[in-house]
Parts: C-alpha cells; sequence; structure tokens
C-alpha cells in the first residue's frame, strides 16, 4: 500500500507484525487500552530522532552484511527503502501511527511494507534497548556540536562589543553596591570567559557521549558474530561500549548534557539579570534594541527587556530537567527500564531552550546601544576610587591598614558635606593625610584607576584589548 494511501490518524489498526496490533502482541492474550497504549507510546515525542534510527540502522544493516549474516541484496534493498523514509520523513509524509509505539518501530513496520522480507531482517542481532541508546547518543552528540559554535559565536560576539568598550567606564559592584569603577569591556569578557568555559565543558561531555551502544542487544550481547568496532567507525564513534549491561542502561550522557545546559542557562541568566537592571531608566546604563523588547497594553511609557526576563525564567526549567534525569536514574537496577524512555522530552526541551536562548542572544548583545554617559556618571557617585586613595597613601609608605582608615574617614566626611573625594582641594586632602601631593587627582580620577590594573585580569583598557584580540583570534 502507498504510504500517503493510508488514513492519517493514530488509530489505524496495522497488522504487519504478526498479524497483530504490536510488534510484540503475538504472546498477549488482549489488546491494551487506547490510554494505556497513549501513555506508553513515545512516538509523539521520538519521532524527532527518526534520522538518527535511520543512520544506526543503516550501519548495523550495512555491518551484518559484511559478516555475513544477511545477504547483500538485503543490505541493498534495506538502504533504498530508508532513503525513502528518509525522504517521507523530511517531506513530512510519513504516517506516524501510536499503535506502533515508538519511531523504532515505526520506521522497522514502514521498511517491511516497502521492501519486504529483507526488512525483518534489520532487527537480527539487535534490541530496541542497544537501538534507542544508539540514537539518543547520536541526537545528542548533535546537539552538543551545535551547542558549541553558538557559544563560541556568542563569545565572540562579546569580545566584538569589548573591544568596542574597551575603555568605557561604569561603577563595578560588590553586593550590588559601588565598588571599584571597572570598564564595561571588562565586565563583558566576564561573560566571555564563562561561555568558554560552557563550550569547553560540551567539548569535554562530547568525549564520553560518543561511544557505542549496539552490540549490546537487549541487555546480554548477541549470539551473532557481529563486528561492533565496524559500526562504531562507520558512526563515527570513538570505540563500543566496554559492557552490554551498562551500554543499555547507561543515561549518564544525557545527565551531562543537561548538566552542561543548565550552567550555561545560569550564566545566561545572571548576564539577563544585568541586562534588566542596566535598562531600568534608574541606571539607564544600556538600551535593547526594540525587537527583543514588549510594550504595556495599559502604561504607556514601558519598554520591557522581556528576552532577558524570559531566560532568566527558562534557566528554571532547564535546571528541573537536570533534576528530573537524575532523579529518574537514581532507583533504576541494571539493565534496561521502561522509565528511560522518559529521558526524551526533558532533554529534548532542555537542548531546544539552549538553542534558542543562545541563538537569540547573540544576536542581542551585538544590538545593544551602551550609555557610557550614564555609566560615567554612577561610577563618579559613591567613592569608588576611594580604594585608590588608600594605594596612593600605601605607595607613599603609610601600612594599608591605617591608610585604609584615612581613607574611611575621609569618604565620612565627605558623604557628611555632600562632597565627592575628588572635588576637595589639595589642602582638604592635606588635612587628613599630610602624605598627599598634587599628584593625588591622578588616582583620584576614574581613568586613573582603571588604566593602573593593567596586569592579566585587570580591567585597564590596554587589557580588555589584548583579552579581546586573544579571543577574536581564537576562530581565525
Ligand atoms: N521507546 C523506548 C525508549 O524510549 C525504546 C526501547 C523500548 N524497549 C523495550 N524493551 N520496551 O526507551
Amino acid at each position: 500500500m502507498p504510504n500517503n494511501a493510508q488514513p492519517p490518524t493514530q488509530d489505524t489498526p496495522h497488522d504487519q507484525f504478526a498479524n497483530k496490533a504490536q510488534a510484540w502482541s503475538a504472546r498477549f492474550s488482549e489488546p491494551v487500552s487506547d490510554l494505556v497504549k497513549r501513555y506508553t507510546a513515545s512516538v509523539r515525542f521520538d519521532r524527532r530522532l527518526a534520522h538518527c534510527d535511520i543512520q544506526g540502522s543503516l550501519a548495523h544493516a550495512e555491518m551484518l552484511a559484511a559478516v555475513g549474516v544477511i545477504e547483500a541484496g538485503d543490505l541493498a534493498a534495506i538502504e533504498r527503502g530508508m532513503a525513502r523514509i528518509r525522504q517521507e520523513v523530511d517531506d513530512d509524509k510519513f504516517q506516524w501511527s501510536l499503535d506502533l509505539e515508538d519511531v523504532h518501530l515505526n520506521i522497522e513496520k514502514r521498511l517491511v511494507e516497502l521492501i519486504g522480507d529483507a526488512g525483518k531482517r534489520l532487527h537480527t542481532g539487535r534490541s530496541r534497548n542497544d537501538q534507542v541508546a544508539t540514537d539518543m547518543r547520536l541526537w545528542v552528540r548533535g546537539e552538543i556540536d551545535t551547542c558549541g559554535s553558538l557559544l563560541r559565536e556568542l563569545r565572540h560576539n562579546l569580545a566584538k562589543l569589548a573591544l568596542v568598550h574597551a575603555a568605557t567606564i561604569l561603577p563595578g559592584f560588590t553586593h550590588l553596591q559601588v565598588a571599584q569603577p571597572v570598564t564595561f569591556g571588562h565586565h563583558l569578557l566576564a561573560y566571555a570567559e564563562m561561555f568558554g568555559r560552557d563550550a569547553e565543558r560540551f567539548t569535554d561531555c562530547r568525549r564520553r557521549v560518543n561511544w557505542l551502544p549496539l552490540g549490546a542487544a537487549a541487555l546480554a550481547g548477541t549470539s551473532y558474530p557481529i563486528d561492533r568496532e565496524r559500526v562504531a567507525k562507520t558512526l563515527g564513534f570513538e570505540g563500543v561500549c566496554r559492557n552490554s549491561l551498562d551500554a543499555v542502561s547507561d543515561r549518564d550522557f544525557a545527565i551531562e548534557f543537561c548538566a552542561c545546559a543548565a550552567l550555561t542557562m545560569v550564566h545566561i541568566s545572571r548576564l539577563s539579570e544585568e541586562l534588566v537592571l542596566w535598562s531600568n531608566p534608574r541606571m539607564g546604563f544600556i538600551e535593547l534594541a526594540d525587537r527583543f523588547c514588549t510594550g504595556s497594553s495599559i502604561m504607556p511609557q514601558k519598554k520591557n527587556p522581556d528576552v532577558p526576563e524570559l531566560a532568566r525564567g527558562k534557566t528554571g526549567r532547564v535546571n528541573g530537567h537536570l533534576v528530573a534525569l537524575l532523579t529518574l536514574m537514581k532507583g533504576q537496577p541494571l539493565a534496561y527500564n521502561k522509565d528511560n524512555q522518559e529521558d526524551k522530552e526533558g532533554l529534548f526541551d532542555a537542548a531546544d531552550t539552549l538553542r534558542d536562548t543562545l541563538t537569540i542572544f547573540s544576536d542581542m548583545m551585538g544590538g545593544i546601544h551602551v550609555r557610557a554617559d550614564a555609566m560615567r556618571a554612577a561610577a563618579l557617585q559613591g567613592f569608588a576610587t576611594a580604594t585608590d586613595l588608600a594605594d596612593y597613601l600605601v605607595r607613599k609608605g603609610t601600612p594599608f591598614r591605617d591608610a585604609h582608615e584615612t581613607v574611611a574617614l575621609a569618604v565620612r566626611s565627605c558623604e557628611e558635606r555632600g562632597r565627592d573625594l575628588a572635588d576637595l582641594s589639595l589642602d582638604e586632602l592635606r588635612a587628613f593625610h599630610p602624605a598627599i601631593d598634587a599628584d593625588v587627582y591622578e588616582v583620584l580620577t576614574l581613568e586613573g584607576s582603571v588604566a593602573a590594573r593593567k596586569h592579566i585580569g585587570g580591567t585597564a583598557p590596554a587589557r580588555v584589548r589584548l583579552e579581546a584580540e586573544r579571543i577574536l583570534a581564537e576562530r581565525g
């Protein structure tokens, strides 16, 4: 029957496997209820593994032919059938059936429909248990590569912006109180560091994802003379999983992926919190491009930073997927249990959320409007250079603790008089400490303060330029 002749409902009766509704139903005396069918089926969400499933099946079939378990003619038919199925899936013409439970049985049944007995030979020496573990590893591997390049792009865009704002000064905070002046470029590069570590973490996670479960069969391996190394090579895996029980039941790779995704989202969430604060008119440090904001239906003046707020919110759900996966695994005895089917939706959602978030943030960070004057005005308040005055006194021979106390008294007196340290005359300053000279004004300025911190990791414009250029060169 041609594929498009099938009714598109999910309840179509199928008779391909032993003339029963399910591939395994020959053993059962009564059918499952519709609710149980829906409850146990995964095709609604695992159909997105179709390409990985086909890729894994082709590698398995190629190996079966190479070791003589199936004929060359069977392999040719399987390849032909799979090419057709892939096309149907891509064209959205594939008829997914709930009766066939999952992506694996849907594809296998369609293969048998298309090519007959050769299709029935595909599952030789294999189980859905090692099949699904293989599909998942292939899928996660692809997502790791995508997330890695998105992270590198975001890091690159942050470095570009940092280069432009290497000398733009804003107040650096500790405890969300003005601490010391920093450059905006330096602040941006702090996030570039986080995203650089995230990219490394994904690369490291890939090293453990990239092993082949296929060959473990249901749990104990198979009696056919299979060549697992060959399949691993075909699929681009590093090698084969060394224990069949572990191969079918392990989901560490999914947990690790979610852990990498959750930590990346935590970094995105911290950045989001700053974007929200900075774009509040009280600070007015930045303005987000209009396409990342929305207005209010009642308050005409509003421009809300929806994208960073949502990213901050979505971090909760990605963290939740990590906890769900950890909890999913904690009570499972060896080897495969149906619980494992629950690994998919959260993992898929974590990957989708991260992918979308990184894509949007790359664009959004490139397009922020920086208000250097507002940043500077804020840095001039709050005695941001008080530490510099203390360091100045230390250079003139005062022990640091004494210098600290002198400056604290000076700040207090300025506060009482509504003045700033840099506004005081030399005589007024000398009243606090006789070692103070005219050169003190060099350290009391914002520019002097940041320029002095030129060591590796410091906030000086010259250093920020070097660091940004180092990151920008990473790509070339
Ligand atoms: N849909 C299943 C899953 O996602 C495939 C493996 C089913 N294996 C089994 N023995 N029922 O885990």
